[in-house]
């Protein structure tokens, strides 16, 4: 947790950095002028003893990190997306040298002054190659963070909604700073010809560097960079050690449909996963952040040590149950069975607090089936293009009417519509809400008869049936098909109530439980017993011709 967040810090101190650059970069679409007029506060935010103490030990600690992370990982296999960072992050110090030697410890050093004109000149005018070396440093470093920031944020459910303005965020300010860079390079190649003595008068003012100089910040550039290359090489090293090591003990994990693979004994459950070629979802990169990689220990949790604080919070946050950890904190030492939670296409919102029947939990819900009548016959004399038309129009008028009574629309089934209701509330309110939504869907779907009367050969009828009782709810599917819904014994008869609106020429056919649920009088009703599989009673039904005389006998809230 502390490297995290240590991590976190270190990283947004460099990002921040990086952003006011590029603003003072960009400054030069105005004028060199307005550049050098930046770069006083520039100077006066970054280049004062607390900052330099806080830039430079976010760098040397975010590159630390850095080598810590790589000497962890016990594989190189990873998502794309992760190794783009990775391979990002250790270009940077290649790059990051020379403009260090040239700018900063030149200033300390020699007093140089690193201003605009300096700098424009020799890496825009003198050294171009300098200078699209300098370029590619600073997109790359800016990729490296804004990938690291976005992974970081899109665990949060509002970031989202931010998004598009996060990426534009992120394109225009590296542009606006090349451009701007590029402009202040015009005008100083411009400045050069109508003042030929522009150019000494620069050199001498900046106190650039000769001789000796030169040769020192050659030096201290390259013993940066062999620094880099010897570090980075001993945790290379280091890795390929511990690997020859530990590849002598394996243990064996054993996955859904008895996929068992063999795997070097110290891995996490989601490295083993990847070293064996598994799917297996980890939003956040194995970071111990987003849930998503949590799996369901079936054999072998005796032999586990305990979850740390650190994951037992992720895990509370979801509401995982007790035998439930997160792949990519879990070291098993001893063989272990698991079942991945989250399919392998997660997303970030998996990781989200949902409420507990999402997972699958048996619940007394409403459920209401409406289908449109002869609508079978009417398709036949259709074109495609119109039947897809007056089948859309229906379906929006009957799911708004859904959604604005406070249900949730199950799925839409030839002309059929199934929708839920109560499920995070009551039968009673289930009920309620649910008889107000058949009677906006039967309005909805008269008012679409009357706008679509010259196409239709007669109006559109529709019947709906209602029954409430117990029911398993859940997320199921597959794959971009995964959505809320629910199945058993409720839903079926629902479904037969909508059957009997046919046989009885009604719009509307509620059991006895949803009329006592919504607290509506149906004395005035027909009443019919239903036999009903699964049930040794039978099931009382009351036949409503018109949907209004029971909405509307009282305000139904
Ligand atoms: S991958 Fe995100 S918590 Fe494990």
């Amino acid at each position: 947790m502390i490297i995290r967040r240590v991590r976190l810090v270190s990283g947004l101190v460099l990002l921040t950095y990086l952003a006011t650059h590029f603003i003072n970069h960009a400054l030069g679409l105005i004028s060199l002028e307005a550049m050098e007029a930046g770069r006083i506060w520039f100077l006066a935010l970054w280049r004062n003893p607390l900052a330099t103490v806080v830039l430079y030990g976010a760098l040397t600690t975010h590159l630390g990190l850095a080598f810590y992370s790589l000497y962890r990982r016990r594989h190189l296999r990873m998502p794309l997306w992760e190794a783009l960072q990775l391979v990002l992050g250790l270009t940077i110090p290649l790059f990051l040298a020379a403009h260090i030697a040239g700018t900063r410890l030149a200033h300390e050093l020699f007093d140089v002054k690193d201003s605009y004109a300096l700098i424009v000149l020799s890496l825009w005018n003198v050294s171009p190659l300098n200078g699209i070396r300098q370029a590619i440093l600073v997109i790359v470093a800016w990729m490296h963070g804004c990938i690291g920031l976005h992974f970081w944020l899109r665990l949060r459910p509002w970031y989202s909604r931010v998004v598009p303005i996060f990426f534009s965020v992120a394109l225009l300010l590296p542009v606006l700073a090349l451009l701007g860079f590029a402009e202040a390079g015009r005008e100083i190649s411009d400045l050069m010809v109508r003042q030929p003595d522009w150019f000494d008068r620069t050199l001498r003012a900046a106190n650039v560097p000769r001789g000796q100089q030169r040769e020192l910040l050659a030096a201290l550039r390259n013993w940066m960079l062999q620094g880099y290359v010897a570090t980075l090489a001993l945790v290379l090293l280091a890795r390929a050690i511990r690997s020859a090591i530990q590849r002598r003990s394996r243990i064996r994990l054993t996955y859904p449909g008895g996929v068992e693979v063999a795997v070097p004994r110290g891995l996490t459950v989601l490295e083993a996963s990847r070293f064996a070629g598994i799917p297996h979802t980890s939003v956040c990169g194995g970071r111990g952040r987003c849930s998503t990689c949590r799996v369901r220990v079936v054999r072998g949790w005796d032999s586990l040590l305990p979850a740390k604080p650190a994951e037992v919070r992720v895990l509370q946050r979801v509401g995982a149950p007790p035998n439930v950890r997160l792949a990519c904190q879990l070291r098993p030492t001893v063989d272990l069975s698991i079942t991945p939670l989250v399919p392998a296409s997660g997303q970030a919102w998996h990781g989200f607090m949902q409420p507990s029947y999402l997972a699958g939990e048996e619940r007394n819900i409403v459920v209401l089936f409406a289908d449109l009548r002869s609508f079978t016959g009417m398709a036949e004399n259709k074109l495609p293009y119109d039947l897809v038309f007056i089948l859309n129009s229906y379906f929006k008028t009957a799911g708004e009417a859904v959604t604005r009574a406070g249900g949730v629309v199950d799925k839409f089934v030839g002309d059929g519509v199934m929708a839920l209701f109560g499920i995070e509330t009551d039968p009673n309110d289930g009920c309620r809400r649910a008889l107000n939504a058949a009677n906006e869907i039967v309005n909805g779907v008269n008012q679409l008869s009357q706008l679509l009367a010259a196409e239709l050969a007669e109006p559109l009828k529709i019947g709906v049936g209602i029954h409430s009782g117990p029911a398993v709810v859940g997320r199921m599917g597959f794959g971009s098909a995964v959505s809320l819904t629910a199945i058993g014994d409720t839903v079926n008869v629902a479904s037969r109530l909508q059957d009997l609106t046919k046989e009885y020429g009604c719009q509307l056919v509620i059991s006895e439980e949803v009329a006592q649920h919504a607290g509506v009088n149906v004395d005035s009703f027909p009443r019919h017993d239903l036999t009903v599989r699964n049930r040794r009673e039978a099931l009382t039904i009351y036949i409503i011709e018109d949907v209004q005389a029971v909405v509307g006998q009282r305000t139904i809230k």
